[in-house]
């Protein structure tokens, strides 16, 4: 995968959320493709982070796509919400929606919004097989939802390689991402199975030189 080909999308999760907007506004000056939103709810996932306004609030601040990440349950109940706070890509679990999935994706599209499914490390990819060539992007989870700073679950690969093999085949332009436990060391295998978005959170955000950590996840 050449260089120019991989988007790389700081987790804000890491970020400090009392001066949000000049993070923000950091990640798109250092080169930054994409901003990861964390969405979390505190019933899917043990974990409460930020909702509508906080999407509203930072789309003021940059113009790079916001990739809003939903770790909710009853994503459907929302989406239009988030639609209108400016999410430029919303991702859904097929662990949170399963029948439902298509209909939910079909509503974001709906909304103007380019849409995802996610799955978590222990989902098997292949329930998610027909559901691929109706997502702009599928998200690989290689830690369980919840926290950054989470060590990769090299087990996740093999679904990163199903994602691929399937987009390959059917000749589509699906993103793939991977989003957990992203350093320079399994950075380099994410990409080798496929990955061509890279979520990473506490490697850029406590990094010395934060720009530096974004072109070695681009290059390395
Ligand atoms: C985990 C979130 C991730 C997280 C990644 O539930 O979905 O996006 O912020 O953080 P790191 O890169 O620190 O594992
Ligand atoms: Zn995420």
């Amino acid at each position: 995968m050449k260089s120019e080909n991989i988007k790389i999308a700081p987790s804000i999760l890491s970020a400090d959320f009392s001066k949000m907007g000049e993070e923000v506004r950091l990640m798109q000056t250092l080169g930054a493709d994409m901003i990861h939103c964390d969405v979390m709810d505190g019933v899917f996932v043990p974990n409460i982070t930020f909702g509508i306004k906080m999407i509203a609030d930072i789309k003021k601040h940059t113009s790079l796509p916001l990739d809003c990440h939903l770790m909710i349950v009853n994503p459907e109940k929302y989406v239009e919400k988030f639609a209108k706070a400016g999410a430029d890509y919303i991702t859904i679990h097929y662990e949170a929606c399963k029948d439902n999935t298509l209909n939910v994706l079909n509503q974001i599209k709906a909304l103007g919004v380019k849409c995802g499914v996610v799955i978590n490390p222990d989902t098997d990819p292949s329930l998610i097989k027909d559901l691929i060539c109706h997502c702009d992007m599928v998200l690989i989870m290689s830690v369980f939802p919840g926290f950054g700073g989470q060590s990769f679950i090299e087990s996740t690969l093999k679904s990163l390689q199903y994602v691929k093999k399937v987009v390959d085949e059917n000749n589509l332009n699906t993103l793939i991402e991977i989003d957990g436990g992203i350093n320079f060391e399994t950075v380099r295998l994410a990409k080798k199975y496929g990955a061509n978005v890279i979520v990473a959170g506490n490697t850029i955000f406590t990094a010395t030189d934060r720009k530096d950590a974004i072109y070695k996840l681009r290059t390395l």
